[in-house]
């Protein structure tokens, strides 16, 4: 049930142990819309979030690597949404689930993943860069596939 104006839902599914959730992909219109340049700035919010967050202790250590990842992730998601394969071309075959091997990723840690998302996401609220459905896309995404990054129970 909503009680706000906004039909946005970023509720976030509970995890279950050992099951990896199918994955839709977000609508290719979020990437239209926001454009790449607008993808790279969400995901230096993203970054710069993390970097003050609970789960900082995964992550590179200066702003300088931050801003490096911050990268390597907008070229994945361009490509998630539809756009140029700027992340094969850089980094190789996405392979998540073993890229994110060697990092202890736990439920909880999922949880401030996705709760700093959720505020990287705002200003494109705000400015209405997009419609509210293509945003629920894009979490959905976010929501389901986080799942299948974790590795470790606590
Ligand atoms: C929708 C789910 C997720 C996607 C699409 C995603 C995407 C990515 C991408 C593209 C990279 C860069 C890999 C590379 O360039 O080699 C990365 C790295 C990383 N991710 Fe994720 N990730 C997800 C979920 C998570 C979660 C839930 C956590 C932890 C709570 C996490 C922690 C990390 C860490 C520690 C790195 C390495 C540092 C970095 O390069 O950013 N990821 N992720």
């Amino acid at each position: 049930m909503h009680f706000g104006t906004s039909p946005l839902d970023f509720s976030i599914q509970a995890y279950q142990e050992g099951v990896n959730p199918p994955v839709t992909k977000p609508n290719p219109e979020f990437l239209n819309d926001i454009g790449e340049e607008g993808m790279r700035d969400l995901l230096e919010r993203f970054y710069m979030g993390l970097f003050e967050s609970p789960i900082k202790n995964i992550f590179p250590e200066s702003k300088e690597e931050m801003l490096i990842a911050a990268g390597h992730s907008a070229d994945f998601f361009i490509q998630i949404c539809g756009g140029p394969k700027h992340f094969n071309k850089n980094r190789g075959a996405p392979q998540m689930r073993g890229r994110h091997a060697p990092f202890r990723i736990t439920p909880n840690a999922r949880l401030h993943w996705l709760v700093t998302f959720e505020e990287a996401l705002q200003p494109i609220i705000k400015e209405k860069q997009t419609s509210e459905a293509n945003i629920q896309s894009f979490w959905n995404y976010l929501n389901v596939f986080s799942q299948w990054m974790i590795n470790s129970k606590d």
